[in-house]
């Protein structure tokens, strides 16, 4: 077993380190206070080869693992989680997915401009009424020969007005349930697609979170991914990539949390000392510290299996279950040590403690992953 990073895997870390400090930081109080979407960064994310990190060159990506992929996503979580939500759903669940299973033709016209960033993808499966529930798919794809005609409402979708692309999961034969389900990538420019209104969030305000609407939208046969009835194993492949990306969302959360903690230690002094020379403050450090590495030894052996081809829906949902509980508990640890201040937007703990709790919801609840995990081990 070797834990040490190659020496390109740690030339990603710190671009995406240095990228996160210089382009990210200088406005992420105010993108947060105003809930606007980082379109220029994210704009030169894709420039650098963050948006389609681990698709093959020849479409357009930087052919990266899995591995560089939570390393980037921890450097650009730990300062605005905001950007990093539409960077993990570009490269997991849009370019991933559309890589995986898409036929040649659906990634030359689509792949090529979403692995460089100059387009962006959303991920189209929860609705109204299904949400964890994902088989009850209630938006309509009927097969009219040619095309499919696209009826319904998606909700809570990432990206949602910002993208150009959307995948979305459909029901086509509803008395099939699950094995009736298609996925499409529908052009959000397309006769009868509607842009609902932002929503307003609690916390990863920058991100464009909205709902989508079909009428009446014609979805050309071509544009179907994989084969009739594939829609259902489609979004739960592609989901499993997704949750090694919001695991290391979590952990860059939890380690900008601690690392604005440790440093606030050591200039702030109380009762006469700087407050690290306090065993409570020390000891609630170590504990963030040791809870950190444990989610990052968790993403990066999810990662790793990707990589070697094996399963790995076990091992991305235990990251996402761990990861996101940390997140939490790790984040508002890093207020506590702040105090007052902790309160405040300008020391930016208190942005990423309402950042952490979204990773316990999207791309698989809390429970969710439990379902998974459970569902696994008593298997074994
Ligand atoms: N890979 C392949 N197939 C899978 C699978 C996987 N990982 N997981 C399930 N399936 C298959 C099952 O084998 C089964 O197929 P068969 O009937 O042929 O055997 C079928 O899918 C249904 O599976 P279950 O019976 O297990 O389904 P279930 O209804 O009990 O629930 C669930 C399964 C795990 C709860 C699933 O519905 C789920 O993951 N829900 C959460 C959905 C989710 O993560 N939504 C996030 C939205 S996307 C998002 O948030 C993006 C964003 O914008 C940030």
């Amino acid at each position: 077993m070797n834990f040490q990073l190659s020496e390109e895997q740690i030339a990603v870390q710190m671009a995406a380190r240095d990228f996160a400090r210089t382009e990210l930081l200088p406005g992420v109080i105010e993108r947060d206070d105003q809930a606007k979407f980082p379109k220029e960064q994210i704009q030169k994310l894709g420039e650098l080869g963050f948006m389609g990190m681990m698709v093959d060159p020849k479409y357009g990506g930087s052919g990266m693992d899995s591995i560089s992929y939570v390393l980037a996503m921890e450097e650009i979580s730990k300062v605005d989680a905001s950007c990093s939500v539409c960077m993990s759903v570009n490269n997991s669940l849009v370019c991933w997915g559309l890589e995986t299973y898409g036929n040649e033709d659906q990634k030359q016209k689509y792949l090529t401009r979403l692995a460089t960033g100059q387009s962006i993808g959303a991920f189209l499966l929860s609705e109204p009424e299904a949400g964890s529930d994902a088989t009850s798919q209630r938006t309509t794809a009927e097969d009219c020969g040619d095309y499919y005609l696209l009826n319904g409402t998606k909700n809570w979708i990432t990206n949602g007005s910002s993208a150009d692309y959307y995948l979305v999961i459909a029901q086509t034969y509803p008395e099939k349930k699950h094995h009736g389900i298609n996925a499409f990538i529908v052009e959000k420019a397309w006769a009868g697609v509607t842009v609902g209104a932002k929503e307003n969030k609690m916390g990863i305000r920058g991100s464009d979170t909205h709902s989508i609407m079909f009428q009446d939208v014609k979805v050309p046969k071509e544009n179907r991914i994989g084969d009739d009835g594939f829609g259902f194993t489609f979004a739960m492949k592609t989901l499993a990539g997704g949750r090694i990306g919001i695991a290391s969302q979590a952990l860059g959360i939890a380690s900008g949390a601690y690392e604005l903690s440790l440093k606030y230690s050591k200039e702030r002094k109380a009762f006469g000392t700087e407050i690290m020379n306090h065993q409570a403050i020390a000891f609630k450090l170590a504990d963030m510290a040791t809870a950190i590495e444990g989610a990052r030894l968790m993403c990066l052996k999810a990662a790793w299996t990707k990589d070697q081809g094996q399963d790995y829906t076990l091992s991305a949902s235990m990251a996402k279950l761990y990861a996101s509980e940390i997140a939490q508990w790790v984040t508002s640890e890093a207020v506590q040590i702040h105090g007052g201040y902790g309160y405040v937007k300008e020391f930016h703990v208190e942005r990423l403690m309402r950042d952490a709790k979204i990773t316990q919801i999207y791309e698989g609840t809390t429970e969710v992953q439990k379902i998974v995990i459970s569902r696994t081990v008593l298997k074994g």
